[in-house]
């Protein structure tokens, strides 16, 4: 028999590891979860303690009667007020509004959408029900029982227990049985974007984590929340996502133009979409603007590659997205309270002097342009385009 040199074995292993990795044997662990920003819906937006059995399932067929799902919304997400108690063996109990959690997840997943779930590192959740605390083990043990698919965990009372200096370590605990329960789940950091989490999130296993405190259905909020976003856009990409809260698309008395504002702002984020509006009653230009598919490939693209900022002039901001294909997403956005015109010269973009340019909310190719384009943006409103070289 001969002997392999060590240099022999060194090649063998990383060819051994090549074919492993082409045959996609190490690409089908977990880690190869959220690869695009998660797309679904939660109850808390619309629903917040009102969510029941009944409104999950409801929300799940609207999911599919409107086409949302084929639309790529796949995970639905019941967020606080869930929970009961414990049981004597300290099992996780859903309240009464939850009769049978596996059933839940079990219609859920016959409709061909994924089941996900809330809890808190801390004794209690933020509305004061079950936290997991020191029953982490056990509670993935059941959500694997249930069959569910992501977890949001969000810090609430974990303030009363741990320093904030041990939230990374807090939150790789819980990444870390979530890897090793072998079901594939994704993991939502909820913990309003404190102490940098954009720098450490990814390491606990993390998939997604906040990167504010909570959005709220008014036009403020989603200015300051999704303008406020620039610079984290080193920190994320495939697999790992900054989230900069749900979607209030659809809530409060929020403008069609506030709505395709709030809306290109989360897709040119790489934000995870998850609605939060009552699916089973919203109008059909909220629909439109949710399941807009060339709005939605922007946010879904595979490059996965955040919006940058790249002028700011009074009420106007100008952002802009890599993607895969080679051409860039455009939005122009205007804050104000009045129509403005903009000027985007092609050099500051960094795209070349002659591009064809697609408007995405009216679907229409714009044609051919040379050096800069000039536009209106309505008040509270957005100019969402794609802009590719033409030559
Ligand atoms: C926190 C979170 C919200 C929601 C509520 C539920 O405020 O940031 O997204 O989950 O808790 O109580």
């Amino acid at each position: 028999m001969t002997m392999m040199s060590p240099k022999q074995i060194v090649i063998s292993v990383f060819f051994f590891m090549f074919m492993l990795t082409a045959s996609g044997l190490l690409a089908a662990t977990p880690d190869n979860l959220a690869r695009t920003p998660p797309m679904g819906w939660n109850s808390w937006n619309n629903f917040a303690c009102n969510v029941s059995d009944k409104v999950v399932r409801e929300q799940a067929d609207a999911l599919v009667s409107t086409g949302m799902r084929d639309a790529g919304y796949l995970y639905v997400v019941i967020d606080d007020c869930w929970q009961k108690g414990r049981d004597a063996n300290g099992n996780i109990q859903p309240n009464e509004k939850f009769p049978d959690m596996k059933a839940l997840a079990d219609y859920v997943h016959s409709k061909g959408l994924k089941f996900g779930i809330y809890s808190s590192p801390g004794p209690k959740t933020c509305a004061g029900f079950e936290g997991s605390y020191k029953h982490e083990e056990q509670d993935v043990r059941t959500y694997v029982s249930w069959g569910v698919d992501y977890l949001k965990y969000d810090w609430c009372s974990a303030t009363e227990i741990y320093p904030r200096s041990a939230m990374p370590e807090i939150y790789k605990q819980m990444g870390d049985l979530l890897r090793e329960s072998g079901r594939p789940i994704v993991y939502s950091l909820c913990q309003y974007g404190w102490d940098g989490v954009w720098r450490w999130g990814a390491s606990t296993g993390g998939n997604l984590w906040r990167t504010t405190g909570d959005i709220e259905p008014n036009f403020a909020s989603i200015v300051r929340i999704g303008l406020g976003q620039d610079g984290l856009g080193r920190f994320a990409g495939p697999g790992h996502w900054n989230d900069p809260d749900m979607l209030e698309v659809g809530n409060g008395n929020l403008t069609p133009d506030e709505n395709r504002f709030h809306m290109s702002l989360w897709v040119l984020l790489s934000a995870p979409l998850i609605a939060g509006n009552n699916l089973t009653a919203m109008k059909p230009a909220t629909l439109e603007i949710l399941t807009n598919r060339e709005v939605i490939a922007l946010d879904q693209d595979p490059l996965g590659q955040q919006a940058q900022r790249i002028h700011q002039e009074g009420p106007l901001t100008v952002w802009v997205k890599q993607l895969a294909d080679g051409s860039k997403a455009v939005g122009i956005f205007n804050q104000g309270n009045t129509p403005l015109t903009a000027t985007v010269p092609f050099a500051e973009i960094g795209v070349a002097n002659k591009v064809k340019i697609r408007d995405l909310w009216e679907k229409k190719d714009l044609g051919e342009f040379t050096d800069q384009f000039t536009t209106q943006v309505p008040k509270h409103g957005v100019f969402l385009i794609k802009v590719a070289d033409s030559r």
